[in-house]
């Protein structure tokens, strides 16, 4: 019998929007099957920046436990799914700064062939969700990755309405059931191709 999927979630939140998709993303990529890590890449704000904001600082504390993610996360799994909040209508500079410490994993072919997928918020509904999206796309091909995004292959795409991946506008408050289950298709889609891609190589 097949090992199942390594899935590695990774992910930057200041405030726990995107923690919240994560966690849905998690909960989707277990119930399909996967073997799940969930990391948090590390807060390289200076302190003075993250405790002007209470709700920053409240979610760091919040999540210390959630272990940082290592260029490990990376090699271990078959399927890793990146989760950012849209900074001026780009990844956070937290989630690329993880991705900067890449390059010796990339240059030993340690990315290629995994199944990549991404999610994102913003405050705002035309805030940069697909633009900051597509950013990482641009990361994915560098890889050599199998970028799989969600399309609209289920009908809480129709709801939720991003093609390119999960995304929530945070200005209308936590994410709800609509964002929480396409960030459920999404992960069960890429844990579904990820099994798929992993059965077919060890034929
Ligand atoms: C420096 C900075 C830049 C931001 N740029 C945008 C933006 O371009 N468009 C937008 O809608 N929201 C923008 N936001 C709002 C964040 O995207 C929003 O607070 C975030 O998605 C919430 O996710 P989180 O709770 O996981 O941190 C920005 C926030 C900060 C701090």
């Amino acid at each position: 019998m097949m090992e199942p999927v390594h899935v590695s979630i990774i992910y930057y939140s200041s405030t726990g929007t995107v923690h919240a998709l994560a966690q849905a993303i998690a909960d989707g990529a277990e119930k399909a099957g996967a073997r799940v890590r969930l990391r948090r890449v590390a807060e390289t704000a200076p302190p003075e920046a993250v405790e002007s904001r209470q709700e920053w600082a409240q979610h760091l504390a919040d999540t210390a436990h959630v272990p940082s993610a290592t260029a490990d996360d990376m090699e271990w799994a078959d399927a890793v799914l990146l989760g950012t909040p849209t900074r001026f209508g780009n990844p956070a500079s937290q989630l690329r700064a993880f991705i900067d410490t890449l390059g010796g994993l990339w240059f030993q072919g340690g990315l290629a062939d995994k199944v990549y997928s991404a999610f994102t918020a913003s405050n705002t509904a035309h805030g940069g969700q697909e633009s900051t999206l597509l950013a990482l796309g641009n990361t994915f091909y560098h890889w050599g990755g199998i970028i799989v995004p969600p399309g609209y292959t289920d009908p809480v795409q129709f709801q939720s309405g991003n093609p390119y991946g999960t995304s929530h506008v945070a200005g209308d408050g936590a994410p709800g059931e609509v964002a929480l289950n396409a960030a459920r298709h999404q992960a069960r889609r890429v844990v579904d191709i990820a099994t798929a891609l992993k059965a077919g190589r060890a034929a």
